[in-house]
């Protein structure tokens, strides 16, 4: 729906095709696999198909070129017919004007980079039939690049990136359009001014934000036309309220997320989900509005507080769990770019959490809610999640060394009963929590109360 005002809810390559194109040897089929099983979605390589509708690729060019592509236009047209898959195309598939065409309409087009000399490497001696001349491939190479840059919507090089492209999250300096808004909370601002600019609406710092008021005030100060954007620049709580008053004004503006904490960074600021709290609880209200860009700079980490800082560890490692990957003892920007990828990818599977692929994102926060509630809210989230963590990996039969190690968790004041009524609530008596098999593959599962209740007593203190 490009070109109507308003928010878009098709961003990235949410609903749509991922499609990978790019030269011979660049890699788009072992990235392609790997991001269509992380995206749960079918993957489709657009010269193997047709190998398996036609005959061998080296023999159907012996029939000439134009005959091959017309056969490829074809294959990767009834891809682009199906559901949202993951497609590898040939390297001169987007040769085709018809093929850029339908691209254009029914996919988000991430362009795989490769440098010639790797492309020649990888492909030398195979039986491609337009590799077996080095002059001819650079020439071709050079002669292809215009193209792929006029088909493509984004650049990348691995699974990883493809994934935070197509969630549109960039890694690095923010754009302000002087135009938008900044939704900023108070705080951030008062660290990190916004000099010389008017459009900024200030928010109070951290959760006091996510509330009815603030989204008044916010609505009341905004001056957009349906075409205009608002910019969140703050940890999750305010990202959530900026996006859900964007969700909400005039129907649903654009909005971009520039989180400022490790948290926003590694999870809240992804996957669309907004809301405020009532006063009935948390996240009572609230909208799926996917922000247009997620910019994560660094730099606003250099001031943000300790405790802060630990509980967005507690989202890392909750991520690294599930994704089998000990991505806390990463750098910090390869930590952060594997947890934003691993969450796009689950958004990605499931964007509405109409499937439930996404509650596999709530290991730990069932027993995590049920402290936070058993507390009185005086236990912090990131506290509870590295508790909840311990319990989840106790019933999993799992070793504890990682959360003790990386999180330091210890049992926390609360009111047992409390936090058990919390807990069933939240389960609607179900009994169903998010388990590991081992790290890497986590499951839905049913859990006897007995055994909920002693792994949730052993996370209160005594
Ligand atoms: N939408 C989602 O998918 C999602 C996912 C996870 C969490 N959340 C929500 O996110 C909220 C928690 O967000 P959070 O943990 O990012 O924290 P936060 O936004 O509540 O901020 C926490 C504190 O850090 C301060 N702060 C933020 N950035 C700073 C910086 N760069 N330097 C110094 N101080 C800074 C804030 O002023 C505040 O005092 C909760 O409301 C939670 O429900 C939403
Ligand atoms: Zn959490």
């Amino acid at each position: 729906m490009a070109g109507l005002p308003g928010a878009d809810p098709l961003v990235g390559a949410l609903g749509k095709h991922l499609a990978l194109i790019g030269f011979m040897g660049a890699g788009k089929s072992t990235v392609g696999r790997d991001v269509a099983e992380r995206t749960a979605r079918p993957f489709v390589d657009t010269d193997e198909e047709t190998e398996r509708l036609h005959g061998p690729i080296p023999e159907l060019f012996e029939r000439g070129e134009a005959e091959f592509r017309r056969l490829e236009e074809q294959v990767v047209a009834e891809a682009l017919a199906g559901p949202p898959a993951v497609i590898a195309l040939g390297g001169g598939a987007v040769l085709s004007e018809k093929t850029r065409q339908r691209l254009s309409a029914h996919a988000y087009t991430v362009l795989i980079e490769v440098d010639v000399d790797d492309a020649w490497e990888r492909v030398r001696g195979s039986n491609r039939p337009l590799a077996r001349n080095e002059e001819d491939f650079r020439r071709l190479f050079d002669s292809r690049r215009p193209i792929y840059g006029e088909a493509m919507d984004a650049l990348a090089d691995d699974a990883e990136s493809v994934l935070l492209a197509a969630l549109r999250i960039v890694i690095g300096r923010a754009i302000l359009s002087p135009e938008s808004f900044v939704v900023v909370d108070e705080r951030v601002l008062a660290l990190h001014p916004l000099e010389g600019r008017d459009r900024v609406i200030s928010v109070p710092s951290g959760e006091d934000a996510k509330s009815l008021a603030v989204v008044e005030r916010i609505w009341r100060e905004l001056e957009l036309d349906r075409d205009g954007m608002i910019i969140a620049c703050g940890g999750g709580s305010t990202t959530d309220v900026a996006g859900f008053a964007a969700a909400t004004y005039k129907r649903g503006l654009r909005w971009t997320a520039i989180p400022t904490t490790l948290t926003g960074m590694v999870d809240a600021a992804i996957g669309g989900k907004t809301g405020i709290n009532t006063e009935e609880g948390k996240n009572l209200a609230g909208a799926f509005s996917f922000p247009s860009a997620v910019f994560v700079d660094r730099a606003y980490l250099a001031t943000l507080p300790a405790e802060e800082r630990r509980a967005g560890m507690a989202e890392v490692v909750k991520t690294g769990l599930l994704a089998g990957d000990d991505v806390w003892s990463f750098g910090e920007e390869a930590m952060i770019r594997a947890c934003a990828a691993y969450k796009a990818g689950v958004v990605l599977s499931d964007p509405f959490e109409l499937e439930g692929r996404r509650t596999i994102l709530n290991l730990g926060h069932t027993f995590a809610h049920a402290l936070e509630t058993g507390s009185g809210y005086t236990v912090k989230h990131g506290e509870a999640v590295a508790l909840g963590l311990l319990a989840a990996l106790r019933l999993s039969g799992l070793e504890t060394t990682v959360v003790e190690e990386v999180l330091r968790p210890a049992p926390v004041a609360a009111d047992r009963d409390a936090a058990w009524a919390a807990l069933k609530r939240d389960k609607k008596g179900e009994g169903v929590f998010v388990l590991l098999e081992a790290p890497g593959r986590p499951v839905v599962t049913a859990v006897s109360d007995d055994d909920a209740r002693r792994a949730l007593e052993a996370l209160i203190r005594k």
